[in-house]
């Protein structure tokens, strides 16, 4: 049987180590004494060159941290994983999003998955060349919403003969409204994406948009409404006769790889959607391979470990700076927080240490001008991941040239930082109303906060088919380690029956039984 990692004893040494070298450990310091720290900490990766090096560890901390995979039997449940285990026990599931992306003949279920990638792609491709739709609308939420939307604005440059394509999630009639005002029913194509097809946001944005189809002179339902969903026979009852399947052993948040994948085959094509499976084959491939000291997704998730449990920092900041990956951190943070946000393991134990990081962030350099203030001299410190791509896909090539010096000059700042005596030395403010060695106070910078660089060469569909599977890997890694299901999302369905229990209360004003502060709120709701 598997140990408790804070039962190993890795876990004690990572302690002791962190007592003795890992509190007090200096970047500077570290890159002074060992001139071959940038070589000897970057890593390649499918499509993704890794800079570990800016990060509060060495060479003795990565020892134990490996392992610590090693007592945690890291690689015999990721070959369990990769091979169709039920990795998912509270709902009885395996977890194969891996075999989505497995070349013809490969990987369990290849038939099942050969057959629908190809008459989705196809149905894409017809839609794509279709001058008939001008706006192609996903009704989706979570998994459903936020890979196809991410990867469909990460791959901009790859986007054909453009349809304009739209993205419906929030149950928020602000979301839908405005866009159905400038749509013309006879132009427009409805994915319904679904895995179960019964999620209220969803279900209500669908019937909205049938009731406007409808009363806008729309016909033909099954011509203009598309599914993507486990649930055909309820897809069937709404009318939908056009459904791409997937099946259960996919997750809503690993599922951008399955039909949920439809608005991005249909922004890029059939063959980019392919190198985007690809891309995300070959970090598979790599995954399930390297040796654990050089596997990239490994060694992000034991990054994660060491920062979250031993550094105790609660959150990590995800920074792309490529403005196709703006919808980045919003993606991330289900695949993290909904996959690993867990009190309990596997067993139902409660865990006495940490699991999932908060993870946010916003492009670069937007986040400069916001929330950098923060990271660079505010009292956390909260580990930052960098993201650049080498090549830009616009030619603007100074302006690409400022936002690398930018990203660059920010994980250097967060590191080197700057004494109060180098502030002291720079050219006072003139309008400056304190004294210098106070103003010199604010002036300096801690640095010694943590970084990671991860470098893209461009920002292609086989590139961003590895990056996200990289963050899929690393996410089951910590979340192995931490003996977690990382798999479920129980934590999403007390909100979702209590709504359901209140929404007639909203109607009828029935606040009996409530507590004070709900009944209050919704008696001013009502007011
Ligand atoms: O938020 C819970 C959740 O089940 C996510 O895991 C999922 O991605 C999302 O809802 C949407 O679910 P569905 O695709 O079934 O509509």
């Amino acid at each position: 049987m598997t140990l408790r990692c804070d039962k190993t004893e890795a876990w004690a040494a990572l302690a002791g180590h962190y007592q003795a070298h890992g509190r007090d450990f200096d970047l500077r310091e570290a890159f002074g004494r060992d001139p071959g720290r940038f070589a000897g900490l970057s890593f390649d990766a499918p499509e993704v060159f890794a800079d570990l090096s800016k990060n509060l560890l060495d060479t003795a901390t990565l020892h134990f941290l490996l392992d610590l995979a090693r007592e945690c039997d890291l690689e015999a449940r990721r070959d369990a994983l990769l091979a169709g285990a039920i990795a998912n026990p509270t709902e009885g599931r395996a977890v194969l999003h891996t075999a989505l992306r497995a070349p013809p003949g490969l990987g369990p279920f290849s038939e099942q998955v050969q057959q629908v990638l190809g008459d989705m792609l196809s149905y894409a491709e017809q839609v794509r060349f279709d001058a008939a739709f001008t706006d192609i609308v996903n009704i989706g939420i979570g998994g459903s919403d936020l890979g196809p939307q991410m990867v469909v604005a990460a791959l901009d440059a790859y986007t054909g003969p453009l349809r304009r394509l739209h993205f419906v999630s929030n149950v928020d009639g602000h979301d839908i409204a405005p866009l159905l005002r400038a749509l013309d029913p006879r132009k427009t194509l409805f994915i319904v994406a679904s895995k179960t097809f019964t999620t209220q946001e969803t279900m209500a944005n669908a019937h909205a948009a049938r009731d406007w189809f409808l009363s806008h002179g729309g016909a033909h339902i099954g011509h203009h409404f598309v599914a993507s969903t486990t649930n055909v026979q309820a897809a069937a009852a709404f009318g939908i006769t056009r459904c791409f399947g997937f099946w259960d052993w996919v997750g809503g948040r690993y599922s951008l790889w399955s039909a949920i994948g439809l608005p991005i085959a249909i922004a890029v094509g059939a063959e980019h959607f392919r190198e985007l499976l690809a891309g995300a084959h070959a970090m598979d491939q790599h995954f399930a391979t390297a040796p654990l000291a050089r596997n990239l997704p490994v060694l992000l998730g034991l990054l994660d470990v060491w920062y979250r449990n031993f550094h105790g920092f609660a959150s990590r900041s995800v920074a792309p700076y490529h403005q196709g990956l703006r919808r980045l951190p919003a993606y991330l943070q289900q695949l993290e927080m909904e996959s690993n946000g867990k009190r309990v393991d596997v067993a139902g134990a409660p865990l006495p240490y940490g699991t999932s990081p908060v993870v946010w962030g916003e492009p670069g350099t937007n986040g400069q001008h916001a929330y950098f203030q923060m990271l660079h001299q505010g009292t956390d410190v909260t580990p930052v991941e960098f993201i650049a791509v080498r090549h830009a896909s616009h030619t603007l090539a100074e302006q690409h040239r400022m936002l690398l010096a930018n990203c660059l000059a920010q994980s250097q700042a967060l590191m080197l930082g700057k004494t109060s005596a180098q502030a002291a030395a720079e050219a006072a403010p003139a309008a400056a109303a304190c004294a210098p060695d106070v103003l010199a106070q604010h002036r300096s910078f801690p640095g010694n906060r943590p970084s990671t660089t991860l470098l893209l060469d461009a920002l292609t569909p086989r590139a961003l088919g590895a990056l996200i599977a990289l963050y899929e890997h690393r996410v089951y890694t910590s979340g192995a380690i931490w003996g977690i299901n990382s798999f479920d999302q129980w934590g999403v369905e007390l909100g979702k029956a209590l709504c359901g229990a209140l929404l007639p209360r909203l109607q009828s004003g029935d606040a009996s039984g409530l507590d004070a502060s709900t009944a209050g709120l919704l008696a001013r709701l009502r007011a």
